[in-house]
């Protein structure tokens, strides 16, 4: 056990807690689950840049890369359905596993998702290190993908549901530390498995085994949650449990709290009904567009095919490889501040600060592209050129690393009442992948087709997202969870939404919460 016991008050009443050993191992979980899906996206650009697993699997891609002629268009070199499709097809996968997920973990618990989680990606690894020919390769992808989901359906549950209240902010940003710590992780390897005469490509794909090992083992020997055991019946081993993270016998306020809740979540028997009706509305739009928006942003442009890109700017092979482990390195780093600064500046200035941010950025690096190849892709990077555009990428990066990176999975996990909690996931979740699965598809199209143009048209949509935010998204911070209706109430649009009688609205005797925005 670590650390002497914490009063936090949570619903007005006192919940009695140490951060004990159990919770750090949750900690860990959480970080299997978030090194899986960090590694998957970092992994896949640098295998798709490096020549063998080219010329192996998409022939006609290679050729194109290594034609040098002087009619060589550098927007549209690796434009390749299928080969966007090895990339994509993981996300699309994903998306459909996501609700699958949340039937299982209701079921049977999030332990059992979490370790059925890992075993896909363990054996979807095995495929693809193994693998013979392009079907190979995109059973894999699925299979890992099957994986993903249900680990980010389950991991950021699990993680809420066994945090004490007052480290519930800081762990959900873990999650996308550890995300950020997988592509790092990834590009590294990558880099230095790019260097072996044959099969580099194979340990890249294969070693997706030891993430998912660590989680499934781990699953195996984690409690579930109490609030799992609570909804499966088993009410005697949700409380022993509760002791057992909390680190005291004296868990009754806070049991009870999660009886009461569990309650009222089971009279909603229909969350996918109830999510329509409009006291939600405020909700359900934020979370949509967050999740929308967050791909909007371009970053899988970066995360998927940073060699890529860096290899259409004149890059030889390993200085592409070496400048995605630079972006990973700041993306990782980056995700810190976030993690440091969400609860004492607040979520706003974070997203408009990121954003503006990420807008300067998009706009000179597509200036600079412009300038080097204009619209007809033909020309030559010069080293400074190529310099000052990786510093600009960098910077963009670091903006998306403590705003949009972080937030997209925070905010949408704080702003719904209990009973539609666990639909919203599934809602930020599917939204999430199926644009991540769209962009990673059409990426190397769009680059062929609309040029530098790209990245002004990922950063019309900042613009538009960071307006968003400016006037619909109220400040959350400190707002505890269960009084998220005074944000609404407060808020100068969302009000109308909202019920005279909502609940959480009336003022508590121990609360001291008054909205910011
Ligand atoms: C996003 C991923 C992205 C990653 C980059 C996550 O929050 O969901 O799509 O690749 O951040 O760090």
């Amino acid at each position: 056990m670590a650390g002497g016991v914490i009063v936090a008050d949570s619903g007005g009443k006192q919940y009695h807690s140490h951060v004990t050993a159990y919770v750090i191992v949750t900690c860990i979980v959480a970080a299997t689950g978030g090194l899986m899906f960090g590694y998957d996206i970092g992994i896949s650009g640098g295998v798709t840049s490096m020549d063998e697993f080219l010329s192996k699997f998409f022939p006609s891609v290679y050729r194109k890369s290594k034609d040098v002629t002087s009619d060589t268009n550098q927007y549209c070199k690796f434009d390749s359905q299928l080969l966007t499709l090895f990339t994509s097809s993981l996300y699309l996968a994903a998306l459909v596993a996501s609700f699958i997920a949340s039937t299982i973990s209701r079921v049977f618990g999030r332990k059992v998702t979490m370790f059925g989680g890992g075993i896909m990606f363990l054996a979807g690894s095995l495929l693809n290190g193994f693998a013979q020919n392009v079907a190979m390769l995109i059973a894999g992808r699925i299979l890992l993908g099957i994986g993903v989901g249900f680990a980010n359906q389950a991991v950021p549950l699990y993680l809420s549901e066994m945090a004490p209240p007052h480290i519930r902010g800081a762990l959900n940003i873990a999650f996308q530390l550890a995300i950020t710590t997988g592509i790092l992780i990834a590009n590294l390897l990558n880099y230095g498995l790019s260097k072996m005469e044959r099969n580099g490509w194979r340990w890249s794909l294969g070693l997706a085994a030891i993430p998912a090992l660590i989680m499934s083992i781990g699953a195996i020997f984690l409690p579930d949650t109490p609030n799992s055991f609570i909804q499966r019946g088993q009410n005697d081993k949700a409380r022993q449990v509760l002791q057992n993270i909390r680190g005291t016998e004296d868990v009754n306020n806070e049991f009870e709290d999660l009886l009461e809740a569990s309650e009222v979540a089971r009279l909603v028997t229909n969350p996918w009904g109830n999510i329509l009706r409009s006291q939600y509305r405020p909700q359900l739009v934020i979370t949509l567009l967050i999740a929308f928006f967050q791909q909007l942003t371009g970053i899988n442009v970066i995360m998927f095919y940073a060699p890529v890109l860096f290899k259409t700017l004149g890059f030889g092979d390993d200085a592409s490889l070496m400048a995605a482990v630079i972006t990973g390195l700041v993306n990782m780093f980056s995700t810190l501040v976030s993690l440091f600064t969400v609860d004492k500046f607040g979520r706003r200035i974070l997203f408009l600060q990121g954003g503006i941010q990420m807008i300067i950025c998009q706009l000179v690096v597509g200036s600079m592209i412009a300038a080097e190849f204009g619209t007809s892709g033909q020309g030559d990077f010069s080293r400074s050129a190529g310099n000052v555009t990786i510093t600009f990428i960098c910077l963009y990066v670091a903006g998306f690393a403590w705003s949009w990176g972080p937030l997209a999975w925070l905010v949408p996990s704080e702003i719904f009442p209990l009973e539609i909690r666990s639909a919203g996931q599934s809602i930020n979740v599917s939204v999430n992948m199926l644009f991540t699965f769209i962009i990673g598809q059409v990426f190397l199209t769009l680059l062929c087709h609309m040029k530098f143009g790209l990245f002004y048209f990922f950063g019309g949509f900042v613009i538009i997202m960071t307006i968003f935010v400016y006037f619909f998204v109220p400040e959350t911070k400190n707002a505890p969870i269960d009084e998220m209706n005074k944000v609404w109430k407060a808020h100068w649009f969302w009000a109308r939404f909202i019920p005279d009688n909502a609940a959480g609205l009336g003022q508590r005797k121990s609360s001291t919460y008054t909205p910011l925005v």
